[in-house]
């Protein structure tokens, strides 16, 4: 079998690895120069397959200061942001300091902000429209839990909350979306890439009604949900799938790097 090519329709394939609450950021320093080594021996195309990370807060000034002085070829981001842009808001993190840092992007309603912090579609919005104001892309992460998935079939969920994050998208402002079905998270068990491909694309389809056909052509749809090097070339052969949101394998310097490589995958 040849090695893999990503149905992509000319949008560029992004690997994004959320770190969630995992290393310091003397911890992310040695992981982000190995990571960049290694992708470099691997002789990485990155304008064929942008690598992005997303450290905890604490991490990105010191992740931001060795990317900048190596030039490093990897984008980052926050893993979540405030709605508000200053003010008396106790540990909360504005837009405009994630951008004052040179973060491209944010993700934003990550599952676990949605169960643990009990944010809403609404809330979602209101943090799109922030990541808008201050230039970051939004990483808009939507996905149904297994009882949603029984209950209301494949897409439903998703699409609905895919509807209400884009009313506070600005027109004209780039953003990615995330299909990352909960029980799929964490759990080893990945979406099967047909499964993926069906919900990714009526995600385009919800993008194509609120922002219009050439914009919902030119945004990256990206699944997330136990992606491994293993089965990454199988979401990447599917037409609406652009990319993959990785956490617990994004973690892991070889792993990570080879979900990176999955055009090199063959016969996966
Ligand atoms: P996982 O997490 O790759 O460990 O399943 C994905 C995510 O939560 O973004």
């Amino acid at each position: 079998m040849a090695a893999v090519t990503p149905s992509t329709a000319g949008r560029t394939p992004l690997i994004a690895g959320n770190w969630k609450m995992n290393l310091d950021h003397l911890q992310s320093i040695a992981f982000v120069q190995k990571l960049a080594w290694s992708l470099k021996d691997a002789r990485h195309d990155f304008a064929a397959a942008e690598v992005a990370i997303f450290p905890p807060f604490t991490d990105l000034r010191s992740v931001q200061t060795l990317i900048k002085a190596d030039d490093l070829p990897l984008a980052f981001g926050g893993q979540d942001l405030s709605q508000h842009d200053s003010g008396a808001y106790t540990g909360e993190i504005s837009g405009a300091f994630l951008a004052a840092l040179e973060a491209k992007y944010v993700i934003i309603g990550h599952s676990e902000r949605r169960e643990y912090h009990q944010e809403s579609d609404e809330l979602i919005a209101a943090k799109v429209a922030a990541a808008h104001r201050h230039g970051l892309v939004p990483i808009v992460c939507v996905g149904e839990t297994a009882e949603d998935l029984e209950k209301h079939g494949p897409s439903a969920v998703p699409v609905a909350q895919l509807r209400v994050a884009l009313e506070g998208a600005v027109t004209g402002k780039q953003l990615v979306v995330a299909y990352e079905p909960v029980w799929a998270i964490g759990s080893g068990q990945a979406a099967t890439s047909e499964q993926a491909q069906q919900v990714c694309a009526a995600l385009r389809e919800v993008l194509s009604e609120a922002l219009g056909a050439e914009v919902a052509q030119a945004t990256r749809i990206l699944y997330g949900g136990s992606v491994k090097a293993a089965n990454i070339a199988g979401f990447m052969r599917e037409a609406d799938i652009d990319g993959a949101l990785v956490g617990g394998a994004s973690l892991q310097l070889e792993e990570f790097a080879s979900i990176a490589q999955f055009r090199k995958h063959v016969g996966t």
